[in-house]
């Protein structure tokens, strides 16, 4: 077994050669007494799991990773288009939060169902900054806002809309910027991304639909990125260096709740290509 883990389990195998077909990379080959990975192809592995999720009989592991521990995929296990739908009509912007932390746990759960969306060449290299705790919360809103009129004072160009909502704040304590969310998740990129901003906001999408599953409300932070594109040393408050492109949800218990889904299908304008 090559530093892969790639393991087919002889009294499972079945010999459909679905492992071999289905390798994006073609570096399964059809082998006797099961098919197996050249030593000198492994480095093309792209790490997709894709040999252990089609294999019929869950002969198939690779990287320790088991087919037993997987959710197998049925019409028991997986929501109804319907059902699907619903949920993604019916998901809105929420901008009245309760002030109380959402159970760690529960984002980390969410977080874990995140790590699976999609990535260009499957890189597997965005990077989350978290706040799960309002005081947190609390205290980079009064940076934001610190951050805004400090430059704006030495004389740096900031965006008019920008010292509005700061002065808003200041005056009568609302929050444009993150609608008083008492948690915020930002995503950006590591150096191995191929497709960086697409990964970013595929990731943020999940989370966002997730959230909203668990009755939990979320609103992209646009502002997030207004600011941090005037004021860019506040993504060192994130963790995040200021050359970095990030985008972030702003999410919490709601406190309102939505009665029905929007009616916007004429919305998509589709061109038809003949
Ligand atoms: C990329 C993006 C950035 C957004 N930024 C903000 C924001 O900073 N503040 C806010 O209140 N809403 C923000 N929104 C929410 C949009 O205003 C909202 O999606 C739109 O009005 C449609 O409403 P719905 O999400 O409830 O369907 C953003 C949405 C997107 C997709």
């Amino acid at each position: 077994m090559g530093k892969l883990n790639f393991a087919i389990d002889e009294s499972r195998c079945i010999h459909c050669d679905s492992c071999v077909k289905e390798c994006p990379r073609r570096i399964i080959c059809d082998t006797d007494p099961v098919p197996s990975i050249p030593p000198e192809m492994e480095e093309n592995c792209m790490a997709c799991q894709h040999c252990l999720t089609i294999c019929p009989t869950g002969a198939v592991s690779i990287f320790g990773k088991h087919p037993e521990d997987s959710i197998p995929l049925s019409s028991e296990t997986l929501p109804t288009p319907h059902k699907l739908a619903t949920l993604l009509r019916g998901r809105r912007s929420i901008r009245r939060f309760r002030q109380e932390n959402v159970d760690k746990a529960l984002i980390h759960e969410i977080m874990a169902t995140v790590s699976n969306a999609p990535t260009g060449c499957n890189a597997m290299d965005v990077h989350f900054s978290l706040i799960d705790d309002i005081d947190v919360m609390h205290r980079f809103l009064g940076k934001v806002v610190t951050g805004l009129e400090n430059a704006a004072q030495s004389g740096r160009d900031v965006p008019e809309h920008l010292l509005k909502a700061a002065a808003k704040y200041r005056e009568s304590g609302i929050d444009t910027f993150f609608r008083g969310a008492p948690h915020l998740l930002v995503a950006t990129t590591g150096e191995q991304a191929v497709c960086g901003p697409e990964d970013i906001i595929i990731s943020l999408t999940y989370f966002e639909l997730l959230a909203h599953s668990f009755g939990l409300g979320a609103t992209w932070c646009g502002y997030l990125k207004f600011v941090t594109d005037a004021v860019p040393e506040l993504k060192l408050e994130l963790g995040i260096a200021e050359n970095k492109y990030l985008y972030g949800v702003m999410f919490g218990k709601p406190a309102i709740r939505h009665c029905r889904t929007a009616q916007r299908d004429e919305a998509a304008k589709i061109r038809v290509i003949k």
